[in-house]
């Protein structure tokens, strides 16, 4: 009831489907004069020729412009204030092209006929005027790509759980959690550490030295914490008085 009733974005892109499809059937007057009511409602423009996928998403929504050669795939988000914007008048395709999981955030300005990539992400306030890779994040004015740090260093970590059999299901990039950053801490410095172990074994194997293989046990996460309890207990790590009671 909510949704239905207190989203803009949602009556923004269910006005736009019929607005499109009239503007399909050549009524663009009724069309344009539908987005305008809608857009005095929303706060969100539309224009009734832009092309828009499946799953559609305006958080908040003021403020948000769509122009009508925009073409937008499935599963986008756009935040407030984000305008896809022409930069000239000429009756060509003159706005951009996102394709599908693309995120745009609050206030950005993307400009002419350029192409967002599939999973690329557009920083709040950035104005793009250039094409962005698939999978990329641009910021700035004008934007610019960065290097998805976060990204690697958490593929990194995802790689490292799995090799140790560690079930990385709660590590994601949004994770607050101090033990969620304690495990990755853990996980980086593994990782750097069996860097290293790999030199050594190379180079010792170069020297003719044969280490043999060494075969890492996978954790049996189910029982963890049994024999955690079992293994400080033989090795005499839980105090007396704790054993007692
Ligand atoms: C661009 C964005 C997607 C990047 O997220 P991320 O992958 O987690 O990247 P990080 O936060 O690690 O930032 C990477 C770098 O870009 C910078 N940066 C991030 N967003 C930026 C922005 N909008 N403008 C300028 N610089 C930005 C960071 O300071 C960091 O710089 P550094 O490498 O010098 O430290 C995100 O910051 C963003 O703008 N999302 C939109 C969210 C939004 O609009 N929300 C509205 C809710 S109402």
């Amino acid at each position: 009831m909510e949704v239905l009733t207190a989203y803009p974005g949602l009556h923004a892109v269910v006005g736009h489907r019929l607005n499109h499809w009239l503007w399909d059937k050549k009524w663009y007057w009724l069309a344009r004069f539908l987005s305008h009511l809608i857009r005095w409602l929303t706060g969100i423009e539309i224009h009734p020729g832009a092309k828009i996928g499946r799953r559609f998403f305006i958080d908040h929504g003021m403020g948000v412009v769509v122009g009508e050669t925009s073409v937008i795939g499935d599963d986008c988000t756009l935040y407030q204030g984000v305008t896809l914007g022409g930069t000239s008048w000429e009756k060509v395709k003159r706005h951009p092209t996102l394709g599908n999981n693309v995120v745009v955030g609050a206030g950005a300005k993307v400009l002419g006929p350029i192409n967002i990539g599939d999973g690329a992400r557009v920083g709040s306030n950035s104005v793009v005027v250039k094409d962005v890779p698939a999978g990329a994040t641009v910021i700035g004015i004008p934007g610019h790509t960065v290097k998805p740090r976060v990204a690697e260093a958490h593929l990194k970590r995802a790689q490292m759980a799995k090799r140790i059999g560690f079930d990385a299901y709660g590590l994601t990039r949004q994770m607050s959690d101090p033990v969620a950053h304690a495990v990755d801490c853990i996980l980086d410095h593994l990782h750097v550490t069996d860097e290293r172990l790999t030199f050594i074994l190379e180079k010792l194997a170069q020297s003719g030295v044969d280490v043999g293989e060494l075969e890492i046990p996978e954790i049996d996460l189910e029982h963890l914490g049994d024999d955690a309890a079992g293994d400080a207990s033989r090795a005499g790590t839980i105090p007396a008085a704790e054993k007692n009671s």
